[in-house]
Parts: structure tokens; sequence; C-alpha cells
């Protein structure tokens, strides 16, 4: 018998929509997937040449569970010099992805019954992982009408003496919004007064394309660096989902945990991988890659909200970062009795594929990503509207 934990456990609706996209595609059916959460550029062949550089060096054994010394210390200086929050090599630990880094932290920290803070929408894994841990989302919500901004009023009303934990997830995933950092550190100084812990997951924090006040949450002062958790991942930045590479950056002590807890997962992230990682960070070439995807997507990001506005009776919020938006069909989806057989019937009948709003907590919606060419966002948009029209 599969244990009670795991028995709910939801597989990931994106990477079951990809999957279902790539079989579409493979029978020759012209779908336009929005659905992909991930970079559509390739990794830069710098990184893919010290890769292979480190495995002709015979850069193959098991490393440190912490990371290899270089690349910690490299990640080391990135939060230093670009991130304002100083961490020596040791607060470093380089993780099987951001995802594992997650998995990880709510491994050492989560008792049954103990409550994790969640604004909504939220990333899909986060409540999953939170539910696998024995833990209880609590979540609070955010909306399309006021720009996804988070309240600080609403998560501390929520504050209770089993909360461990709040997920700060700015840049956000699937809204594409940047939380107010004034509000961010009202949470933060009520979670210094009230032991609780903080995981920032900064993933997106090199894709904003507006003028935002944005800081890492661990730079807002040294009470509150002591209890974050930052994390962060080579998948977005260096278009680098495949190799699996994250990190996280804590207190020394609970970064002790965090690599020992890594020790028996996974022994440790690929040797070969992590010196690929290392390129990305040293080449200078790195930054210009960062700098030119950000232009591309800044560029998309325009022609996505304008196509999406221009719907009849959808709600859209122009996102300030990240690859995604997640424009509010609730209008249509009524009809439908689900955004789940919404988007099904969006992408039977308009070949469009989108993720179902519900998968991260806010039902009515579709969560779409702009990492496609904006050929393929305008068909996209035009299949849309056409699918839109015939339903009025
Ligand atoms: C908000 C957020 N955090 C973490 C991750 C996981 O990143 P990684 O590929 O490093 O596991 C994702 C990937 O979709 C994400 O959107």
């Amino acid at each position: 018998m599969i244990s009670s934990r795991v028995k709910s456990l939801k597989p990931s609706p994106t990477i079951a929509l990809s999957a279902k996209l790539r079989e579409l595609r493979e029978q020759g059916v012209d779908v336009v997937g929005f659905g992909a959460g991930e970079p559509d550029l390739d990794t830069p062949d710098f990184i893919k040449s010290a890769c292979m550089r480190a495995l002709k060096e015979g850069k193959t054994k098991y490393p440190p569970a912490g990371g290899i010394p270089e690349l910690r210390e490299a990640i080391a200086n990135l939060m230093e010099k670009e991130k304002g929050v100083s961490y020596s090599p040791q607060e470093i630990v380089v993780t099987v992805g951001a995802k594992l880094a997650i998995f990880l932290i709510l491994q050492a920290l989560i008792d049954d019954g103990d409550e994790v803070l969640l604004p909504s929408p939220y990333w899909v894994t986060y409540e999953e992982q939170i539910k696998l841990c024995g833990g209880i989302p609590i979540f609070v919500p955010t909306r399309t009408e006021k720009g996804f901004e988070l309240k600080a009023d609403e998560v501390i009303k929520r504050i209770t003496n089993r909360t461990k934990l709040i997920i700060i997830n700015s840049p956000t995933n699937p809204t594409g919004a940047v939380f107010s950092m004034e509000e961010i550190r009202k949470i933060a100084e009520v979670c210094v007064k009230k032991n609780i812990y903080i995981l920032s997951d900064e993933c997106y924090d090199e894709l904003i394309f507006d003028e935002v006040p944005y800081q890492s949450v661990a730079s807002l002062g040294s009470e509150i660096r002591e209890i974050t958790f930052t994390v962060n991942s080579f998948s977005k930045t260096f278009s680098m989902t495949g190799w699996r590479v994250g990190w996280v950056a804590c207190r020394e002590d609970l970064a002790k945990v965090i690599a020992s807890l890594n020790s028996q997962y996974v022994s440790n992230t690929p040797t070969f991988v992590q010196y690929g990682a290392l390129e990305a960070l040293r080449n200078p070439a790195g930054r210009e890659f960062i700098e030119k995807a950000r232009e591309m997507y800044r560029e998309r990001r325009e022609v996505i909200t304008e196509g999406l506005q221009s719907l009849p009776d959808v709600k859209v919020f122009r996102p300030q970062a990240t690859f995604f938006i997640f424009p509010d069909f609730s209008r249509y989806v009524e009809a439908f009795g689900s955004d789940v057989k919404f988007s099904e019937a969006l992408l039977e009948k308009a070949l469009v594929g989108a993720v179902p709003g519900s998968a991260f907590g806010a039902e009515g919606h579709l969560r779409m990503s702009f990492a496609l060419s904006r050929e393929n966002i305008e068909k996209g948009i035009e299949r849309l509207l056409t699918f839109l029209k015939d339903l009025r």
C-alpha cells in the first residue's frame, strides 16, 4: 500500500502539460504551447564546454555534499556583489535544482501540523512539498485587480503559534509580480520577533523588467538574514533547467543541516554539472547572456500583454518580471465548470496549451509562458480570440 502522505500527491501539472504538448507535436499537430516553465534559449556554449572539460579531466567522483568549494565560493561572491548580502562559502549548499533546495529546507524545519504561510497564487510545487513534509499550507490571497500585491497585514493576521515558516517568492511564478519591499520588510520584522523562518525563493531575480525596488530578502538586515533561507537556481537565469543545479544560502548551522540532508538524499549535485555552473558565474559572458535574455523576454512581455488585453472580458495584470503572465478568464471558465475543463477545450478546439490557474491556487486563470517566439505568441493570441468569440 502506498503511504497516506504520498497517496494525495498531485503530479506536476506543468510537466504533464509539457508532455502532452510534446506528444501532439510528435504527431505533427501544430499546437501553440504556452505551458512550458522554462526558457526557450539553449544553455550558452561556454557553459557546456566547461562541463565537457570537467568530464574529460575526470571530475567524475563524489564531491563534498555541500558542493565543490569553488562553486560555493563563487555563489558566496555573487550573493555579496549582486545581491548585497554576505555569506561565507560554508553558508552555501549546492543542490539538485532549487526544487530540491526547497524540499530539504522543509524537511529540516517542518514537524507534523506545522503551518507554512504561502502567498497565493503560488508555484505548484510548494503546496505538495509542504504536505509531503507533514506541514499545513496557509494561503495568503493576492488578486489580479490589485496587481497581486502582498500585504503584510494579510500575512500577519494568519500567524498562529504553529506557524514555522513563510515562503516568499518574489518575483512570483505564476503571476510575474514583484512584491513591495516595504511590505516584505514589515513581514520579515514580524518573523524575527515571532521566530518564524523565511524561505525566499529568488529564482527569477535576474528577470525583472521594470524599475521596481527589489532586493534579496536576506539583505534587509542582519536579524532577517539569520532567519532566512535564500533559494536560487541556474535554471532560469542561464537556461539550464535540465542541468538541475540550484543553491540555498543560510546561516552556517542551518547550512550544515541542509548539507547533511542532501548527503542522505542525493549525496551531491553531479560533479561535472557544478563545473558548468561555476563557469556561468565566472565568465563575463554569463552576465551578457542574462542581459540579452532579459531584453528578449521584456519585448515578448509587451507582445503577450497587449495581445491578451485586446481580448474581450479577460483581466490581465502586466507582469513586472519572469516569463509568465496569469490572465483571468473567469468570465468564460464558468460555462465549463472549471479551468481544467476550459484549458482542455482550449487545447482540443484551438490547439493552444496553457496551465489551469487552479494548479496555482487561483481558479479561473491560465498561466501562460512567454518563453516562445513572437510569431507563436501572436498565433496563439489569434487562436484564443477565435476560441473566445465562438463561445460568446
Ligand atoms: C518559483 C520557482 N522556484 C523554483 C523552481 C525550480 O527550479 P529548479 O529548476 O532549479 O529546480 C521553479 C521552476 O519552475 C520555480 O518557478
